[in-house]
């Protein structure tokens, strides 16, 4: 078959590097089918899945059981993170190849970690470390003085920028003493951002599309259906378009929930927000104002993400590659619509939002697996990671040896 795609931009098959798919054990929320469909829809060709599934993939079984629940389902390919409940269980998920350890430090305190990276230097493996960044203890302390509790704004202060900072300045020193890879997902704040990049050697960060889109004054319009961690930021500390150059990836964080669940109230109410049917689509409307280029796209969520996750044949379009292909359209408007989610979370705070630019085909391997809005059959396989034994340092930076 011919496909005729003159009028339209081609990139790689794009790399999303943060999805919870909730399978197993959350799959009213969303599972590896619903969740790659929509993966699919949203352009990406490939995803890497986090671990706080029910049980959560923190061993050689579960990460295995994964492997199999995501070859039976998934559209698309799929990568994964691995948990680990203590460091006995680092030697065996690394048979599996997985994309990075995560840590959850808002759950975690910093020994759990320093562990980790022993247990890596110990095994010598160059798996980089995904962290979550909050500080536990800054959190507490700022719940104690928060005032009008029911207020659903008040979830940005009692998750302040300061407990972020906190925990990415500790995760920096460990990277640091044990030269060991460290990627930050979801940085969020400014100030964030200006401590990681004395680091570059060994330090990688994402941001996520509501980080870079809204502030924390959406709580206002939008209400607990913007309640994530961490939570969006006020205008004088938020991440901009403009900041992108120096971050490595952007991944979604899609984190979808049931939309009673998300009504519950500031409290009660799940964190995190779906967004792999709409980042693309906000990223084109950036790239048609100016604000950001294509090439960002690329490097983004093919290029960046490939090469800190070890997806030897994704991220460029070249020979020995995968034939992963997303093919958008750069003059297509509209305005978003959660009605057309193949996710089972029906709902995004970008509801309305008027686009300029959208994905038109994703293809896998050679396989078209979303064509002009319509997910078809796929057959996504699992990509184990194959890390650098020395991270191999972006092209934008200079060799000093
Ligand atoms: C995530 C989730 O729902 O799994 N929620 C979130 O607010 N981002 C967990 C996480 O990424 O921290
Ligand atoms: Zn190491
Ligand atoms: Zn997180
Ligand atoms: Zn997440």
């Amino acid at each position: 078959e011919r496909i005729d795609l003159k009028g339209y931009f081609v990139l790689p098959g794009l790399i999303d590097s943060h999805v919870h798919f909730r399978d197993p054990g959350l799959e009213y929320k969303e599972d590896f089918r619903t969740g790659s469909m929509a993966a699919a829809h949203g352009g990406f060709a490939t995803v890497l899945d986090m671990p706080n599934t029910v049980p959560p993939t923190d061993n050689a079984a579960e990460f295995q059981r994964k492997i199999r629940i995501g070859e039976r389902k998934s559209v698309v390919d799929f990568g994964l993170h691995a948990g680990f409940r203590s460091v006995s269980d680092v030697k065996g998920i690394l048979r599996f190849m997985p994309a990075s350890f995560k840590v959850f430090m808002d759950l975690t305190g910093i020994s759990a970690v320093d562990g980790l990276f022993r247990e890596l230097k110990a095994l010598s493996a160059p798996v980089p470390v995904t962290v979550h960044c909050e500080n536990r203890d800054v959190v507490m302390e700022s719940m104690k003085e928060l005032k009008d509790m029911s207020d659903p704004s008040v979830y940005a202060l009692a998750r302040p920028p300061l407990a972020e900072e906190v925990s990415v300045a500790e995760v920096l020193a460990l990277s640091l003493h044990h030269e060991h890879p460290v990627h930050i997902c979801h940085l969020s704040t400014v100030k964030s951002l200006q401590l990681v990049e004395p680091f570059r050697d060994y330090v990688t960060c994402e941001v996520t599309p509501h980080h870079l889109m809204l502030d924390s004054g959406a709580f206002r319009r939008f209400g607990t259906v913007v309640k994530t961690n961490p939570p969006l930021r006020p205008p004088e500390s938020r991440i901009y378009p403009e900041f992108l150059d120096r971050i490595n990836v952007i991944g979604t964080d899609h984190a979808p929930h049931g939309i009673e669940e998300k009504r519950k109230g500031v409290w009660d109410a799940p964190p995190g927000i779906p967004n792999l049917e709409v980042v693309l689509k906000l990223l084109l409307t950036l790239v048609s104002k100016g604000r950001m280029s294509l090439y960002t796209i690329r490097r983004m969520l093919a290029e960046e993400p490939a090469r800190i996750f070890g997806l030897r044949s994704k991220g460029r379009i070249s020979e020995g590659m995968d034939a992963d292909f997303t093919v958008v359209d750069l003059k297509e408007t509209g305005s978003i619509s959660s009605d057309d989610f193949y996710s089972k979370a029906h709902y995004t705070p970008f509801e309305g939002f008027s686009y300029t630019g959208t994905p038109v085909m994703t293809m896998v391997r050679g396989r078209v697996v979303m064509r002009d809005g319509e997910v078809l059959e796929g057959n996504g396989r699992y990509i184990p990671a194959e890390h650098d034994s020395k991270p191999e340092t972006s092209g934008s930076e200079v060799d000093l040896s």
